[in-house]
């Protein structure tokens, strides 16, 4: 793992989509994992505004997102369909056919989990998975306990998670869909590579434990630990409970690899 921390979200936001488009230009018909959330809100942004400057292509790109909230249906504007129609999916030009979400009106929840699973094998695996890092420490919709080998399937989602959430949902908790389709860890960590943003001082404590903590169910981004090729970008909000500071600065300023994108 390395761990890049950046000035600000604007910055850290800047250099994930950066690492994405490199990635998408080194091969145009990657298979991207894609989050939503607030914190990818910038992502998306500085995304769209590469391919309107005209230098990035999404045309052969496949997409697959983390979860969806069960009962939400893609013309919701609350669903997650409808967030990735918004903030990345109309202003590129990616193929919607392409574009993958769990479905959260699906009459049988087990047969649409199998159906997702089999659709990402089928695409020959996710090359590049962007995770973000909720309060509750879930990457997807994965709450505490969940299996570190878990597989795609419907969640109950805890208060933290329902609360942070509430704001999509007008502030109001009651709204907030209690259950939710996620890829399981397990499903995650079979990503190629990992790419984890996190913002805001209110994600300082989480990020600690998911990146320096004890590997834990009770924490699935801890789970990060175990991937072979996993990049956590930060603002320095949410990097203030980070320990080992010095030497990830270190790599970022000497590591080859992240020369092209040290500016
Ligand atoms: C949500 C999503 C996660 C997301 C996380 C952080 O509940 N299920 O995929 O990464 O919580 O959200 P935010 O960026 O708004 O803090």
């Amino acid at each position: 793992m390395e761990v890049i921390i950046q000035p600000d979200a604007d910055r850290a936001a800047t250099l994930a989509a950066r690492l994405i488009a490199a990635r998408l230009r080194d091969k145009p018909d990657l298979v991207l994992g894609l989050a939503t959330g607030r914190t990818m809100e910038r992502v998306y942004a500085r995304l769209a505004e590469m391919h309107e400057g005209g230098g990035l292509d999404f045309s052969r790109a496949q997409s697959f997102n983390l979860d969806e909230y069960i009962g939400l249906s893609a013309r919701d504007e609350r669903s997650y369909r409808h967030y990735m129609n918004r903030h990345l999916f109309a202003r590129v030009n990616i193929d919607l056919a392409h574009t993958h979400l769990l479905d959260g009106t699906a009459p049988d929840l087990k047969a649409e989990a199998v159906r997702y699973e089999a659709l990402i094998r089928t695409a020959g695996g996710i090359d590049l998975q962007l995770l973000g890092i909720g309060e509750a420490g879930h990457i997807g919709f994965n709450e505490p306990l969940s299996a570190l080998m878990s597989r795609t399937r419907d969640k109950a989602l805890t208060p933290t998670t329902l609360k942070q959430n509430a704001a999509m949902f007008g502030g109001d908790l009651e709204k907030v869909p209690k259950r939710a389709l996620t890829m399981g860890v397990g499903t995650i960590l079979d990503a190629r590579e990992l790419l984890v943003l996190v913002t805001g001082a209110a994600k300082a404590e989480i990020l600690a434990r998911a990146v320096e903590g004890p590997i834990t169910a009770m924490v699935s981004a801890s789970a990060i630990q175990l991937h072979p090729s996993c990049k956590v970008i930060a603002d320095e909000d949410a990097a203030g409970r980070l320990r080992g500071r010095d030497y990830y600065d270190w790599i970022f300023r000497n590591e080859p690899e992240w020369a092209a994108f040290r500016d």
